[in-house]
């Protein structure tokens, strides 16, 4: 068998890493998650949040990723060799991957589909109830969205195809940084808007009264969702780290990146929002709706409509790259299949529920489940219940199955780094984050 593929440069792990992480969560979820649940107040319990679960899960799945070198599922069976069950959140985490990734599918197809709308200049002079009639009829049409899932699913598969460097590295080195660069240019736009300061001032006073148990799932959930965690993306990721990289250093940035970029998309929406008088509202319609119509109102509206549906599309295709890598290296190496081959079977799985998905969302769609369509069904049990139950068991696996010495030897690289850190860092992992994530997750059921 040959040498398996890492990463080739620090920069490269952390591009992919937060490539992953960095997405549709942080640039139209965040926003409106906090606009809606207290603003400032909710991002103080999203930061403590993500410095006592997230950064401690990510962590941990690096480590457990590295110290195997596997894949989630193969993963687990290294590590507890005597007891299968433990495989089971390996299992888990791939199906989940696979779950997110057919909603997630649905979403880029919009947003492909509006992309090409900038680019032909469809949305300029059009007001808001014709682009919402739009949106809506394109959620009851049928090729158009298929023809827009393919693209988007085609050009996730041919990165893929590609390898660990040649692909995911090479991709995420060029497209993170463009990411980052567009969203800067959108924030110094938006800030000059006349009512920059109250859109800002919007999005971030605190309003504690606004914490309630659900804002804390919500915050929970959308902590997990926005960096990868909880579903096994992060183990596989983890297992192309080279040896001698930081683990904490590279989820600390990872974790940094993430929430600097879903602020900066806050930045971008609240202030155009509140000049053009709008009230901040759910995801989709803000961004497919709202926002381009406020493009057209402002001085080169065209460009910046353009570079917005860019920016999406390329936070959409780094996140779906490592939705994608979760099952295709599952399938290399527990059922040994060639990568080409896994990825095409993974790929067209995936566009099959992704066009299941995004058919569920016409009028009077039988595609239900439990009362739901397809597409919020799949967004629910992932995003509530398997990414948070698979982050907790992980970091359960952590602290208290696989050995305290074995974990420190992979965080420390073989005692080669000493950080005052890691003893901290155990014991989150071992104590504080399960309690917090269990607390939480009871919370959820108590209403
Ligand atoms: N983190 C991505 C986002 O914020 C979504 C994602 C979830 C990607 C889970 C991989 C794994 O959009």
């Amino acid at each position: 068998m040959s040498k398996k593929e890492s990463f080739g440069s620090k920069f490269g792990i952390i591009a992919a890493a937060a490539g992953s992480a960095i997405g549709l969560g942080n640039i139209y979820r965040f926003p409106c998650e906090a606009g809606a649940n207290g603003g400032g107040a909710f991002f103080i319990v999203y930061l403590g949040i993500v410095l006592l679960m997230g950064l401690p899960l990510m962590v941990s799945e690096f480590v457990i990723g590295r110290r195997s070198g596997k894949n989630p599922v193969g993963a687990f069976k290294a590590l507890a060799p005597a007891s299968k069950s433990w495989s089971g959140i390996g299992y888990m985490g791939v199906f989940c991957s696979f779950l997110i990734l057919a909603f997630y599918c649905t979403v880029a197809g919009w947003t492909i589909d509006s992309l090409g709308k900038s680019i032909i200049n469809y949305y300029h002079g059009l007001d808001k109830d014709t682009i919402l009639a739009d949106f809506n009829g394109l959620m009851n049409e049928t090729w158009q969205p298929i023809l827009s899932e393919g693209i988007f699913i085609f050009i996730t598969a041919f990165v893929i195809i590609k390898g660990v460097k040649q692909g995911i590295e090479k991709y995420s080195k060029i497209l993170m940084p463009v990411l980052f660069g567009i969203l800067i240019v959108l924030a110094i736009k938006s800030l000059t808007l006349p009512k920059a300061a109250e859109g800002i001032g919007f999005f971030l006073k605190p309003d504690f009264s606004k914490i309630t148990g659900k804002v804390l799932i919500n915050a929970l959930g959308q902590a997990f969702f926005s960096l990868s965690l909880g579903m096994g993306v992060l183990i596989t990721y983890g297992s192309y780290i080279a040896k001698n990289d930081n683990l904490t250093s590279t989820a600390f940035a990872v974790c940094v990146s993430d929430t600097l970029i879903a602020i900066l998309a806050g930045i971008v929406i609240f202030p155009a929002a509140f000049t053009f008088g709008i009230q901040p509202e759910a995801g989709n319609e803000l961004a497919f709706v709202t926002l381009p119509m406020l493009f057209d109102k402002m001085a080169g509206g065209y460009f910046f409509c353009l570079i917005f549906f860019l920016l999406l599309t390329i936070a959409a295709l780094t996140s779906s790259i490592s939705l994608l890598e979760a099952p295709v290296l599952f399938l290399t190496e527990e059922l040994h299949l060639s990568r080409k081959k896994a990825t095409i079977y993974s790929a067209i799985a995936t566009f099959v529920l992704c066009v299941i998905s995004s058919e569920s969302l016409h009028d009077g769609t039988p595609l239900k489940i439990f009362g739901f369509s397809v597409f919020s069904a799949l967004d629910m049990i992932s995003s509530n219940f398997l990414m948070t139950i698979g982050g907790l068991l992980t970091i359960l696996f952590i602290g208290w199955k696989m050995k305290k010495s074995d974990f420190m030897d992979e965080y420390t690289n073989g005692g080669t780094i000493s950080m005052g850190l890691r003893k901290i860092m155990y014991f989150i992992i071992r104590f504080i984050a399960p309690v917090a994530i269990t607390i939480i997750l009871i919370t959820q059921f108590m209403k």
